[in-house]
């Protein structure tokens, strides 16, 4: 279903509310894979990092695959090899070396049912919902996510802030996942915001290691916030990755290169507060109003700059 440039995905899936990337799985039966995803067998030592899109999640996977593996040293995967959405076949996910450190969008109701029984880490990251909808548009046009590119007021009004947004919205998913921390009496949750963690990586990065039960000295988290700057990551990216071993992408990526540029991409600009370069005096008074009236009742702080 092709459509114009007015704001729509291509072929938009939509699924419990939610509209889903044009990820394989999801394209080929999104319920089908919601399910799996929430039936998922877990081990007790899995680390499920649960970010909405746009947040920082190949950032942080990278910091928390280093904390696991208590050496400064890059994944040859690409995160994309244990997002949960993306995996093409989920038996896959049954022969990753332990501890896993698995990764999704979908929201909390969906996450697997037994790594929740079992206490297991999840470690959530939060980010200025401006800077989300930058960075997503950005992302969206990128990959040409819709016919023509659109210009930003465009995208934010029909599809960040549309009638059904992508894994429900920032709004819907941070309101469910804050509730469910609320209830988090294992200290099972841990949410990092992508704001701290850029201001202070060292006190941040120490933070993630203690959840996750890591005992490193102050050399190695020093290191680990150095090979994880913005700057080296993307550099990483562009040299150490494995593209065949990605697989979101299509054979057609695949082999076209794209599967680099498009990953390479995902490093943008890394920087807080992109967003006044984006919304102007009125997108951001609208903003405002609609965010005061979603979080009446909700403690997130949120950092704009
Ligand atoms: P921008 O588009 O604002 O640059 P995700 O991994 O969830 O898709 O998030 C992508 C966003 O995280 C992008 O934001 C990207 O540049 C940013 N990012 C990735 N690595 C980062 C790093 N090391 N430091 C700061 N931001 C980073």
């Amino acid at each position: 279903m092709e459509q114009n440039g007015e704001g729509k995905p291509k072929v938009p899936i939509i699924f419990d509310g939610m509209v889903c990337p044009r990820l394989p799985p999801l394209v080929k039966d999104a319920k089908e894979r919601f399910e799996e995803i929430r039936d998922l067998p877990c081990k007790k030592d899995d680390v499920l990092l649960v970010i909405y899109p746009k947040s920082g999640t190949h950032w942080v996977w990278e910091i928390v695959c280093m904390l696991l593996k208590k050496k400064a040293e890059y994944m040859k995967e690409s995160k994309e090899f244990f997002f949960l959405e993306a995996i093409p076949d989920m038996s896959v996910v049954h022969n990753l070396v332990s501890p896993r450190p698995l990764n999704t969008h979908v929201p909390y109701r969906w996450l697997p049912k037994q790594h929740i029984e079992n206490g297991g880490k999840i470690v959530h990251v939060l980010r200025n919902p401006k800077d989300v909808a930058v960075s997503m548009y950005h992302h969206f046009n990128s990959t040409q996510e819709f016919v023509e590119p659109l210009d930003f007021k465009t995208f934010y009004e029909k599809v960040f802030m549309g009638p059904v947004q992508v894994f429900g919205g920032w709004f819907s998913f941070e309101k469910e996942f804050e509730e469910a921390e609320a209830k988090d009496t294992r200290s099972a949750i841990l949410t990092l915001h992508y704001e701290s963690l850029k201001k202070n990586p060292i006190q941040e990065t120490k933070k993630l290691a203690k959840f996750l039960n890591i005992d490193v000295n102050d050399e190695l988290i020093a290191e680990i916030v150095d090979k994880c700057s913005f700057k080296k990551l993307k550099e990483a990216t562009d040299t150490v990755k494995d593209f065949i071993k990605i697989p979101a992408v299509s054979e057609e990526m695949k082999h076209g290169g794209k599967a680099k540029e498009m990953m390479s991409m995902l490093y943008r600009k890394g920087e807080i507060g992109d967003w006044k370069n984006h919304f102007t005096v009125a997108l951001n008074e609208q903003f405002d109003a609609v965010f005061n009236l979603e979080m009446k009742d909700s403690k997130i702080q949120v950092q704009y700059e």
